[in-house]
């Protein structure tokens, strides 16, 4: 509460727009993408098809997903500039990396420009609207490549260029490591791709719209939110999550470390909760199951999986968090996978970007089809007409 009114603290249950791109039901742990279930998208799908579903707001026939999975081929490759920033920016966090390379490359990216005049124009008819959709296609194309070739500069590698014979999961892992990617991983790759694609409005994607309100241009609204996304609150909680689990090393050691994230003030256990589910977010029973299957397949060395399963039997058994109604949610077992294909847990955040771009540039295209821009009050609680007393008079 405040003199002026009562103030909607992180904005919570504030809604800022319409859309019919994602729905969820936080009490009953349902996430529906353009009127699907997720675990249908999950078992039929890859991140092409469900990409090409949030863009579009429907499923593409066979041939409608060829020519898509073409486009998205065809605009895989950097600009020079992006590159340059790529590898001047080589020892930095991939997060801080990606920020920079996607401002980079809509820099030159002439569509890009070409709409940002256009909107500055007050012009945004079919024509435009086109043109945004071809700059929304070439940014989801062009954040795995950025990602690899980070980590290929970091490493002091050759950069390894786009293979047109592969598909996007599997592209995204032959660009990092340089040799085919083996089977369960690309789908591992494309499941964690299908489920972080799109989830209404988070902090990441409030960001891009509210950058996107100003009519800047897609791509700074994107940088952006990748900015936003790298908090350890919001996508940066599946690195801290894998990092806390190789912390703690042992099964036997999580009930002493749930018990301290009990504590007022306490370390917040990361992975676990969320403002819109309080159920278990469904997200992260699909790639529970998935982890179980990876590691069953490859080992579990470090005793990750078995780790985050006494984790969850401690959270969902504690009054604390079942009081608060805290649950798992995506970020708690998406790491533990990742971890053993060799990425390395700095490369998770960047990673939930390259799929939740999609659904970025698709609230950014909902929302210009009626755009305002964002711009809340405060409520002022400091003095006013205080006199102006000169320098040499102040104490
Ligand atoms: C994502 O919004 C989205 O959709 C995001 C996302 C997406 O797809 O875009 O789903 C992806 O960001 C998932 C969330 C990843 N973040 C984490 O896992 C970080 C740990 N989680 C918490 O920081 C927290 O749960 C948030 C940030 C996710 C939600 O924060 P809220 O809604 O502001 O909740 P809150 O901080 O007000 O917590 C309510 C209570 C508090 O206790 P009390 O003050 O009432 O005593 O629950 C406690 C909190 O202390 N609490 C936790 C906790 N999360 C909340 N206590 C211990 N550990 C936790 N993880």
């Amino acid at each position: 509460q405040s003199p002026c009114g009562p103030i909607i603290h992180g904005l919570e249950d504030v809604l800022v727009k319409t859309t019919s791109i994602t729905d969820i039901d936080g009490d009953r742990g349902i996430l529906w993408i353009r009127g699907y279930r997720v675990e249908e998208l999950a078992a039929h799908g890859s991140y092409e098809e469900v990409a090409y579903l949030i863009l579009r707001g429907r499923l593409p026939n066979r041939r409608e997903l060829q020519e898509f999975s073409e486009r998205l081929k065809a605009s895989r490759e950097l600009s020079p500039a992006a590159v340059e920033v790529l590898r001047s920016l080589a020892k930095a966090h991939p997060m801080f990396a990606l920020e920079a390379a996607v401002a980079a490359e809509g820099a030159f990216d002439e569509d890009n420009l070409k709409l940002a005049e256009a909107l500055r124009a007050g012009r945004y008819k079919e024509e435009e609207k086109a043109l945004a959709v071809k700059v929304a296609e070439k940014l989801v194309a062009k954040i795995p490549t950025m990602i690899a070739y980070h980590y290929r500069f970091s490493r002091g590698l050759e950069l390894v260029r786009p293979r047109h014979d592969l598909s996007h999961a599997a592209n995204f892992l032959y660009m990092m490591f340089g040799r085919e990617p083996d089977p369960l991983a690309v789908r591992g790759i494309d499941l964690y791709l299908i489920l972080h694609s799109d989830h209404e409005v988070p902090a990441s994607t409030f960001t891009a719209l509210v950058v996107a309100s100003t009519l800047s241009d897609m791509y700074s609204a994107v940088a952006a939110a990748v900015g936003a996304l790298k908090g350890p609150l919001h996508g940066g909680a599946n690195e801290a999550a894998v990092k806390s689990y190789l912390q703690i090393g042992d099964p036997s050691k999580a009930k002493e470390v749930v018990e301290a994230a009990t504590k007022p003030g306490g370390p917040k256990l990361m992975g676990v909760g969320h403002r819109v589910y309080k159920a278990y977010d469904p997200r992260a029973k699909i790639f529970r199951e998935f982890s179980q299957e990876y590691v069953k397949k490859f080992g579990d060395p470090q005793k990750l999986y078995a780790i985050a399963e006494a984790i969850e039997r401690e959270v969902l058994s504690s009054p604390y968090f079942q009081q608060r109604r805290l649950y798992p949610n995506v970020d708690f077992w998406s790491g533990i996978a990742f971890y053993y294909m060799g990425v390395p847990y700095e490369y998770f955040t960047p990673i939930f970007a390259a799929s939740r771009v999609v659904g970025w540039v698709a609230h950014i295209l909902e929302y210009w089809e009626n755009n305002r821009i964002f711009r809340p009050r405060a409520c002022y609680m400091g003095p006013h007409d205080v006199p102006y007393v000169p320098i040499d008079q102040r104490s």
